[in-house]
């Protein structure tokens, strides 16, 4: 824990200190070409990563491996990054007063995916549940209280994402927000718009191509999954859908769900989609 926030036990918390890793991150030399994926865990980093990978190279292989670096914080070293040729794509589940100062100064790029809080919770529930890293193994009801205690690792989503909201308005131009609902519904002409943020130039072929390459069938089928090591077979391409929720929710969940989300986001200006 650190700041009053756990975090998996992938971070190398026990091997440097949390103050250290957390500052190591803070500190991080960036590079002007350094995109920052900043998603909250569950919002489609993984989906996120390959398109921006594939608008950077002009390519449509899905990036052997998992990723090229793993999430910052997991990094125990991040002088690593330095032999990373750039443009670098740096993810991180990390809050945005943890990420790179300097990065933020310099007003380096920022993506920033957002979901469907609900199907977020349905998605973490799964992967907690088979994680090691994060080592629950109750229910959903019982998932379901953690997740409105606020007290899951990386912390509450509510913070997160209305922290990121305020950076957006206090600095214009250097975060770019897309929405998991609108990616999966028109790829195309989401992936185009990431496109003209990141400055990168490419054929309309181009983006359609990359739409196919990054579909959820595809990448089930064909992208390495770490999470491998815990289970054999991988979880991170779960079921890749809008809606999982309502199979999961009851109704009295929901209306709880609702009133939360409505008092913590009453300030917000995010438009999200609950189908
Ligand atoms: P589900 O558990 O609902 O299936 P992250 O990468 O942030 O851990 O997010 C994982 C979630 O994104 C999972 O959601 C996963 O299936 C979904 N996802 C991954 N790749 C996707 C893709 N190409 N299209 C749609 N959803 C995708």
């Amino acid at each position: 824990e650190w700041d009053g926030i756990s975090y998996p036990s992938f971070i190398p918390f026990r091997e440097k200190g949390a103050e250290k890793v957390m500052q190591d991150i803070m500190d991080f030399k960036s590079r002007e070409s350094d995109i920052i994926l900043a998603t909250h865990c569950k919002s489609g980093t993984h989906w996120g990563y390959e398109i921006i990978q594939m608008l950077l190279r002009n390519t449509t292989e899905l990036e052997k491996g998992v990723k090229s670096n793993s999430m910052l914080e997991g990094i125990g070293d991040l002088s690593s990054l330095d032999s990373t040729p750039s443009p670098r794509i740096l993810d991180t589940h990390c809050k945005f007063k943890y990420l790179p100062k300097q990065h933020i100064e310099k007003r380096n790029k920022i993506v920033h995916i957002v979901r469907n809080p609900k199907d977020v919770c349905v998605s973490f529930y799964h992967h907690a549940l088979k994680d090691n890293f994060i080592n629950f193994n109750g229910s959903w009801n019982d998932f379901y209280e953690l997740w409105m205690s606020g007290k899951l690792v990386y912390g509450a989503w509510y913070s997160y994402e209305l922290e990121i909201e305020q950076a957006e308005k206090d600095i214009p131009g250097m975060i770019y927000t897309c929405f998991y609902e609108d990616i999966k519904q028109e790829p195309v002409k989401e992936i185009k718009k990431l496109a003209d943020f990141l400055g990168v130039e490419c054929s309309a072929t181009h983006i359609e191509d990359v739409a196919k390459a990054t579909s959820f069938k595809n990448m089930q089928e064909k992208k390495f999954d770490i999470t491998q090591i815990f289970d054999g077979k991988g979880f991170i391409y779960r079921k890749g859908e809008i809606g999982d929720w309502k199979n999961y929710f009851t109704v009295a969940q929901n209306e709880q769900f609702d009133i939360q989300f409505n008092e913590k986001m009453k300030d917000s200006n995010l438009k999200l989609t609950f189908a």
